[in-house]
């Protein structure tokens, strides 16, 4: 395994539809290697989600730490880590929530950003098994920033209101203090 360099904002991989992977490539030993880089480099860098766009490769491929929202801060529940093969989300319903995010491509930057509460995911493991699930709160949050990254979108594109966009350490310092959130890992 290897950590790979993740492109930033301007390169045109962020901005470019990713491909849907042919399923036979899962059982090329070279993109099983790719999936467990990034799984290594998520973790390096500290993320809650990669898409493989964010490592310059236009496919339909992401990586998250599916944390249990209800132990997030309790060491003893490790993130359940979740491949997704050529996804697709449904809402479960029109309403959306906001919450900070932050993006492993748009260095050290938050903002609040509108998602779904809940979402029904298909998609195929790395595998090739289908997977259908429900991801609600933090979880929906990830799969819908990562679903965007195999679109061209970054969580810029889906903020309201630019005025809540701010460094780490001045989002810490004036922008989440009492606030109860959930979000904000970077995706
Ligand atoms: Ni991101």
């Amino acid at each position: 395994m290897a950590i790979r360099p993740i492109v930033r904002l301007g390169h045109p991989a962020l901005r470019s539809p990713a491909d849907p992977v042919p399923l036979e490539k899962l059982a090329d030993p070279e993109f099983q290697t790719l999936i467990d880089d990034m799984l290594e480099t998520m973790d390096d860098a500290g993320g809650v989600g990669l898409a493989a766009p964010q490592l310059g490769l236009p496919w339909q491929l992401f990586v998250y730490a599916a944390v249990d929202p209800d132990h997030e801060d309790d060491d003893e529940h490790e993130p359940e880590l979740k491949v997704l093969v050529n996804p697709g989300i449904d809402p479960e319903s029109r309403e959306v929530v906001y919450d900070w995010e932050g993006c492993l491509s748009i260095s050290d930057m938050r903002g609040l950003v509108p998602r779904y509460p809940a979402v029904l995911v298909h998609a195929f493991d790395r595998h090739g098994e289908r997977l259908d699930f429900r991801a609600e709160r933090y979880e929906a949050r990830i799969v819908q920033h990562e679903f965007d990254h195999l679109n061209g979108i970054v969580f810029l594109d889906r903020m309201r209101d630019l005025r809540s966009l701010a460094f780490g350490d001045e989002w810490e310092q004036f922008m989440i203090r009492g606030e109860d959130s959930e979000g904000a890992g970077d995706g």
